[in-house]
């Protein structure tokens, strides 16, 4: 099958979630926007959201309130200037997605026009919300936008391998440092293509597949983060990983979210023998930040030998429970479980990344022409524990800063030289991809033994020789086969633990998300964990 070579566009967009469609709408006032995604278009994280956005809507809510809350829980390293900004932007942001057509839950009142739950680490009732599906909301109001808009073109099973640089110009000589394209897999054909454009966004998601326990779909395997450091461009924070405090514990599903929103609403957690545990770990209780709550689930958990515990919301008023949470009471009915009248068995899983591409304002990365946006950024927004709900915010408002930059600088930016095809010498197909499959459930088994919510020295070191190993042979591999999506997404996984592990090693204290027992109090002052590409 063939396929057209090269693509062009004013700017490729590579990622089809709340930052990839935000920002693609912006741009589309005046630019031609190729968008691709990996798999569907609705297969990253956004559709899967649940609790809502946090936005200052309320009268007795304040933007220093919500600014103070994001640093507390962010433990030292937030941005101050970041935060502000994206805080003041969340009501507009939010106007915008109501102009969509997204039908968020109206107000108990009607001078309330928002419905707003309240979730960890905040003072305030501040999430506007679609029931306890806000995420899918969200999505599909931002696609048919993005599919009815004729200067948007949505390619979907596109899988993004690597940017193409200067590097990969025709002929390069002492060309400017800069982005000018990618190369994709079409899932299709098997055959990899050239994507050339003026400006690259990175909208590709987290990372936390890299664990084997996650309320992640499948695609979350930091692609835009390990494909921006082969680039050039410096990584940062990626030992923050954050851990949900409640995925349900389920055989037959491994990684379904209950939201926050439910302790938001009165959820207890108890150990299975009824035992209210919370306020022996924290003042806040079910309401601290989920760094907090996970850890002491985890302690729960060791410490009676449990598998799970419970969260329990038996104790609220006939019919809240179905009014408040429609899906996740009918996907828990159809599993057997009742939560109207018995409590819900959970556990912690890997559920957000904290760290990622370093950013400034705009999602502009170390390379010019390449920019980072939304959970494969690292924008100071979040520091070392993100807080509820501040994540499709941040989507949204880096989606529109972005295209601003973006719109801003185009006229003066120069369209890409002629670039190299792919090269098609590894024409063998791997006669082991079972081998690739092994590999990936053995790093996310080290990965969550060892690099977990509770971390050691020695943990990290063996943490840290597995990978080296399996390193080794995914280069080994990728030097020799034809690339398959399986085989890129493991590069690109082992490439995201090592910088999450040597991240970790190189933090010599327990803060926010990370948590080491050889280190378990802060040093002074906080500081950013930066790694350096070593071409950058
Ligand atoms: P995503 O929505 O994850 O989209 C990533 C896109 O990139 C996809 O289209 C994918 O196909 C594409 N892609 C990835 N790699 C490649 C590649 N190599 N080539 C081509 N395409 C690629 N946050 C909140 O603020 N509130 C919530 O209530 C909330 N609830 C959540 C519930 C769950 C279960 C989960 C998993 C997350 C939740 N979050 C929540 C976090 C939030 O949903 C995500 O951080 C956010 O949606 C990320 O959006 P994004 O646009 O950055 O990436
Ligand atoms: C949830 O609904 O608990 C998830 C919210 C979030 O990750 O921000």
């Amino acid at each position: 099958m063939s396929v057209e070579d090269p693509l062009t566009a004013d700017v490729v967009v590579v990622g089809s979630g709340a930052a990839g469609l935000t920002c693609a709408i912006a741009l589309s006032e005046t630019l031609s926007v190729l968008v691709l995604s990996k798999a569907g278009i609705s297969a990253g994280s956004t559709a899967w959201a649940q609790g809502g956005i946090a936005a200052v809507l309320d009268e007795g809510d304040t933007f220093e309130a919500h600014i103070e809350d994001t640093m507390i829980a962010g433990a030292g390293l937030n941005d101050r200037r970041i935060v502000e900004f994206v805080v003041e932007q969340a009501p507009a942001a939010i106007e915008r997605l109501a102009a969509l057509g997204v039908p968020f839950t109206p107000g108990e009142t009607v001078s309330e026009r928002f419905h707003l739950t309240r979730e960890g680490g905040h003072r305030a009732r501040r999430i506007v919300h679609v029931d306890d599906a806000t995420g899918w909301a969200v999505q599909k109001a931002l696609e048919r936008a993005a599919l009815e808009n004729p200067r948007i073109r949505v390619m979907t099973d596109q899988v993004a391998i690597d940017i193409a640089t200067e590097r990969h110009a025709e002929g390069h000589g002492f060309a400017e440092r800069r982005a000018h394209g990618l190369y994709a897999l079409d899932r299709a054909s098997g055959r990899v293509r050239r994507i050339l454009a003026r400006a690259v966004v990175l909208a590709t998601g987290g990372a936390s597949r890299v664990y084997r326990f996650s309320t992640n779909p499948d695609g979350s395997t930091g692609d835009g983060i390990a494909m921006a450091w082969r680039a050039g461009c410096r990584v940062s924070n990626m030992e923050f990983n954050q851990f949900h405090p409640t995925c349900l514990y389920n055989f037959q599903v491994k990684n379904f979210l209950i939201t926050e929103a439910m302790r938001g609403e009165g959820g207890i957690l108890r150990t299975p023998d009824g035992r209210r545990f919370m306020p022996d770990h924290d003042p806040r209780a079910e309401l601290a930040p989920r760094d907090i709550v996970a850890r002491a689930i985890d302690a729960e958990m060791k410490r009676a030998g449990l598998d799970f515990v419970h969260l329990d919301m038996t104790h609220l008023p006939e019919g809240f429970v179905e009014s408040h949470f429609p899906t996740i009471v009918e996907r828990l009915r159809a599993l057997g479980i009742d939560p109207v009248t018995e409590p819900i068995p959970v556990v912690p899983a890997a559920h957000y990344t904290c760290g990622g591409v370093l950013v400034d304002r705009h999602g502009r990365t170390d390379l010019p022409g390449l920019y980072a946006i939304g959970e494969v950024s690292q924008s100071g927004l979040h520091g070392a524990n993100r807080m509820a709900s501040n994540s499709l915010l941040e989507c949204l408002v880096f989606g529109a800063s972005a295209a601003d930059d973006i719109l801003a600088r185009f006229a003066e930016t120069p369209p890409p030289p002629a670039i190299r095809p792919w090269d098609e010498s590894r024409v063998t197909d791997s006669d082991e991809e079972v081998v690739v499959s092994h590999n990936w459930a053995e790093l996310r088994r080290f990965m969550w033994n060892y690099v977990g919510i509770v971390r050691t020295d020695r943990r990290l070191e063996r943490a840290a020789r597995r990978v080296e190993l399996l390193r080794e042979e995914v280069d080994h591999y990728y030097g020799r086969f034809r690339v398959t999506p399986n085989l890129l997404e493991l590069r690109n996984v082992v490439e995201v633990a090592d910088l999450i592990v040597r991240s970790a090693q190189s933090r010599k204290e327990s803060r926010g998300l990370h948590y080491t027992t050889d280190y378990p109090g802060l040093s002074d002052p906080p500081r950013d964990t930066i790694l350096y590409p070593s071409r950058a």
